[in-house]
């Protein structure tokens, strides 16, 4: 038996994430590479405000749904139970799964019927954090609360890298009697700005307070799953240093004063907190001028707090290197495809579309296996949209077609109001119909949505 002497090294609060807990899908599968969860949509009664029931609309009971753990080359089986009183599907955004597991209701699966099931059944090929939410009458189901996280772990990344967490942010509107808002409320013009709710959540939280050491890094997984707000995060006198985002690690890590993520984007970014110890640090949402002048005046408003416990802080760790070869898609040859986001002009019901047709009306967009392409989306309406193709990744390129370092995998790009995004993807072997669309759901609902038809 042999007695260690030297002291612990600086740890993290006992408890310290508690606040922002997860509940863990609880994997039925006990075959190692195998994760295979049973996952339920329904509606569950939640106090997300103190002394009010809220029935939201869940996965499992709870809100945000159950976090999924898999490692890269794990094969994922969801049993997916639908016992809401509308139809809907599970879409894993981020995951490159064959299209019949895309969740896209009427072209690569039938929406699942109440009462009805679903075996999804894939292998997540890429490490990073994905995420999971309905494809049918997106905006409302996602607003009610339907969205969770799946974190693909690779095991070669280096473990000093900080303290787990994965954080989910949405948001939600709770009236006086506990009831969700009507989710088309404000009409047309709600859907134009793309609603937002009132109440900031975090893990379904309304400003929890993690328990930090003050000068030890953490490490935060953070998903957008909001139906429409771009978060926009910072803490006073600190930076992040952002290492990965929506498709695993980028190329190198960058140092931000803040990190924006608009709807379905992620972030991967490691932070140490600094100040007096028994202090509280404020993570503050800042507006961010999406349309219309910063986000409707919504004034700053604090997401989260860290509150750094009564110890001296912990010494620096020097960063291990966490830089990532990413090759730049080569654009030689490439097909185009140029698109602009409208808004049709008319009476009755707000039509969004791409090059002016909304998505119930639309032809896919036909490409082939093995195809490289350049996407331009173009903006011709006063408001941002972020951009988001299923199934494959994309490097974003600027103005010139050059790529944007650091190099990073994408699925949603930011199109700024009088701007345009542009980027490269090759289509691996996985043909089928493929969406892309909108992030702000209300947009994708209201029709700027398309197909993509990869042909073998
Ligand atoms: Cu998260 Cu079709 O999207
Ligand atoms: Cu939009």
């Amino acid at each position: 038996m042999t007695i260690g002497c030297a002291t612990d090294p600086p740890a993290q609060p006992e408890g310290w994430d508690s606040a922002v807990a997860l509940r863990p899908a609880v994997d039925l599968d006990g075959r190692p590479d195998v994760v295979e969860v049973d996952l339920t949509a329904r509606v569950e009664e939640l106090e997300i405000v103190p002394g009010k029931r809220t029935p939201a609309w869940t996965y499992d009971g709870g809100l945000p749904g159950p976090l999924i753990r898999a490692r890269v080359g794990d094969r994922v089986i969801v049993n997916f139970r639908n016992e809401l009183s509308a139809p809907t599907t599970v879409h894993w955004h981020g995951v490159r799964l064959l299209a019949e597991m895309d969740g896209a209701p009427g072209h690569s699966q039938a929406e699942t019927p109440p009462g009805g099931s679903f075996t999804y059944d894939f292998v997540v090929l890429d490490a990073g954090l994905t995420w999971y939410h309905p494809h049918v009458d997106s905006a409302v189901q996602s607003g009610n609360g339907l969205y969770g996280p799946l974190l693909v772990e690779d095991p070669g990344e280096p473990a000093a890298l900080g303290d787990e967490l994965v954080l989910v942010l949405s948001d939600i509107t709770v009236r006086d009697d506990g009831a969700l808002e009507d989710p088309d409320v404000g009409g047309n013009l709600g859907t134009l700005f793309g609603r937002e709710g009132d109440l900031l959540l975090v893990n379904g939280r309304v400003n929890p307070v993690i328990e930090a050491r003050a000068g030890l890094r953490q490490r935060w997984r953070i998903v957008n799953a909001a139906r429409s707000r771009y978060y926009q995060l910072a803490i006073t006198d600190h930076r992040f240093t952002r290492i990965g985002g929506d498709g695993g690690l980028l190329e190198h890590p960058v140092e931000t004063e803040m990190i924006l993520l608009t709807p379905g984007e992620r972030a991967d970014v490691l932070v140490a907190p600094r100040g007096a110890p028994g202090s509280t640090l404020s993570v503050r949402w800042v507006p961010y001028d999406r349309g219309y002048g910063a986000t409707f005046g919504r004034p700053e408003v604090e997401a989260f707090r860290l509150r750094l416990a009564d110890e001296p802080a912990a010494e620096d760790e020097p960063l291990p290197e966490v830089a990532r070869a990413i090759g730049a898609l080569d654009t030689a040859g490439a097909t185009r495809v140029d698109l602009k986001l409208t808004l049709r002009e008319g009476p009755g019901d707000l039509v969004m579309g791409i090059n002016g047709v909304a998505s119930w009306e639309a032809e896919p967009l036909v490409a082939a296996v093995g195809e490289t392409s350049v996407w331009t989306v173009e903006n011709t309406m006063a408001f941002d949209h972020p951009f988001h193709l299923h199934g494959f990744f994309f490097q974003v390129l600027g103005e010139g077609g050059e790529p944007v370092r650091p190099l990073e995998w994408k699925d949603t790009v930011n199109v700024p109001v009088d701007g345009g995004a542009r980027f490269v993807v090759r289509y691996d072997n996985r043909p089928g119909m493929w969406m892309f669309h909108c992030h702000i759901l209300d947009h994708a609902d209201a029709g700027m949505m398309g197909m993509l038809n990869v042909v073998r």
